[in-house]
């Protein structure tokens, strides 16, 4: 499985994303390919968000060695799926991915824990470190849905 996480910046929740998914398939002992992006390009090159950081560290997961990058149309042929944190970010990859688009690949991460239900894991960039914490737990729900969804594909 190639897997690509996708939000805003590529600092704050896809890279959370991107760690908290690529530590339990290791856990699992799948040898999974998960990377994420941001649709937009103003944090290219540049680590997680230091709450990101510090909240994954504290259960766990080391994503300091990550590095933002803006999701290009060629991603959606290289990844199975691809999921984004809310209804801006999927209209974005939906624009940028042009002719390459196929909506087959594409759902709201949450949609893995409330199907259909359309809900946005929100944006914690303005808030304080609490919201950092939920938006872990929100995630990690939604990736222990992917493994076992996918896990003996
Ligand atoms: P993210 O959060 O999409 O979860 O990485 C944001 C990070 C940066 C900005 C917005 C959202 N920004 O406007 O710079």
């Amino acid at each position: 499985m190639k897997i690509l996480m996708v939000c805003l910046g590529n600092i704050c929740r896809s890279p959370l994303a991107e760690g908290i998914l690529q530590h339990k398939a290791k856990q699992q002992g799948l040898n999974w390919l998960v990377d994420s992006a941001g649709t937009a390009n103003y944090h290219t090159n540049e680590p997680p968000h230091r709450l990101s950081q510090k909240v994954s560290k504290m259960n766990g997961i080391d994503i300091s060695h990550l590095s933002g990058r803006q999701f290009v149309k060629e991603d959606m042929n290289y990844f199975d799926k691809i999921y984004v944190m809310d209804e801006e970010n999927y209209a974005e990859v939906k624009r940028i991915s042009r002719n390459l688009w196929n909506e087959e690949k594409v759902d709201l991460l949450l949609n893995e824990l409330y199907p259909n239900e359309n809900r946005s894991v929100p944006d914690p960039w303005y808030g304080a470190e609490e919201g950092y914490h939920k938006v872990f737990a929100m995630i990690d729900k939604a990736c222990d849905v992917i493994i076992s969804k996918y896990a003996h594909q």
